[in-house]
């Protein structure tokens, strides 16, 4: 029994580290966390396969057989066993404990030349806000190897920020300001994720993550410091507002071919221009698309819920980027309409 019991746990060991369980290390804290993870599994898979040989052995050895009467021996404890069977599990759980605690201990630790970034999650999306560098931003952007602290608040209900690839995740909760760091290690796109459960859009409250070097970094904050994504001297319009519809994150939701987008969560986007000419009557079709954004539940369209859409992209974006990008979204129609 001990055999078989020393063998299952060995392959069952073997198995499961052969899994790839987590996506790309994307963080220093990564690899801790899947060191730990590993930990755990070889722990915890031979007291499984052990607790499971002994019960199925059991099972077969002490059977009621032709013959047998009655329920067998009582036994009435026994100490020994008792002491041996509460001792070591609380000094396996201990150590586990402990190494956990060390670990956790070493990754939320602070460290010199911090970039704070204050995260708000709100229904249904993530807002970025850099006090130092006085940048606000619906897409996460972090430069590689420098350690950020991120202050995180929520403006409605429970919701849990989360990058898997950091694998650092801490909920944002209403009231309060909690907190979390990360040092991003690899230079990538990876998600933000919500991780509690916080209404009909939660699915889809997902938005991305760049880490890039620090001299990209450096340029990113200086461009949107200066005014956003407004169009350049000598930039189309068409090419900003599609900028816009990209880095405000319209595309998670929408469809809309000329930026490539195809989600269906909210209304398609190739059909605006269309029908917003048919509202013309009342307000013109620049009001209709502006109020739409700024005030998504004004005037909801027939088959999609109400309160999906985030309501803060006037405070994202300035009045310039939402004309350009109002713009861009009646674009064709509004271009014939002009010759
Ligand atoms: Cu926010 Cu789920």
């Amino acid at each position: 029994m001990l055999l078989i019991g020393v063998i299952a746990s060995v392959i069952g060991v073997l198995i499961c580290l052969q899994i790839d369980w987590f996506p790309t290390e994307g963080s220093t804290q990564s690899e801790e966390i899947d060191t730990l993870y590993d930990v755990l599994l070889i722990v915890s898979v031979p007291i499984f396969v052990l607790v499971m040989t002994i019960a199925i052995y059991s099972v077969f050895a002490f059977r009621a057989k032709p013959g047998d009467k009655g329920d067998g021996a009582h036994i009435h404890g026994n100490t020994k066993l008792e002491i041996v069977w509460v001792t070591i599990p609380f000094m396996i759980v201990s150590a586990l404990a402990i190494y956990g605690w060390v670990v956790l201990d070493d990754i939320e630790a602070k460290k010199p030349n911090e970039l704070v970034v204050n995260v708000t999650g709100e229904q249904f999306t993530w807002s970025f806000d850099y006090p130092d560098e006085k940048v606000k931003s619906n897409e996460l952007v972090l430069p590689v190897d420098r350690p950020v602290h991120f202050e995180i608040h929520a403006k409605d209900v429970l919701h849990s920020f989360w990058v898997p690839a950091f694998r650092m995740k801490q909920d944002a909760v209403p009231g309060i300001t909690t907190n979390t760091r990360v040092t991003p290690n690899k230079e990538g796109t990876y998600e933000v994720v919500c991780a509690e459960l916080c209404g009909i859009g939660h699915a889809t409250m997902r938005q991305q993550v760049r880490v890039i070097s620090s001299a990209e970094f450096d340029k990113w904050v200086k461009d949107r410091s200066e005014g956003g994504a407004a169009p350049e001297e000598g930039e189309s319009p068409m090419a900003a507002g599609r900028q816009i519809f990209t880095s405000a994150g319209c595309n998670a939701c929408h469809t809309l071919a000329d930026a490539n987008a195809n989600a269906q969560v909210g209304p398609d986007l190739d059909e605006l221009p269309d029908v917003a000419a048919t509202r013309e009557k009342g307000t013109s079709a620049e009001d209709y698309v502006q109020e739409s954004i700024v005030d998504p539940d004004a005037l909801v369209v027939k088959g999609f819920p109400a309160g999906t859409m985030p309501k803060n992209f006037a405070d994202q974006l300035t009045p310039e980027e939402i004309d350009t990008l109002v713009q861009y979204l009646l674009g064709e129609s509004k271009t014939e309409k002009s010759k």
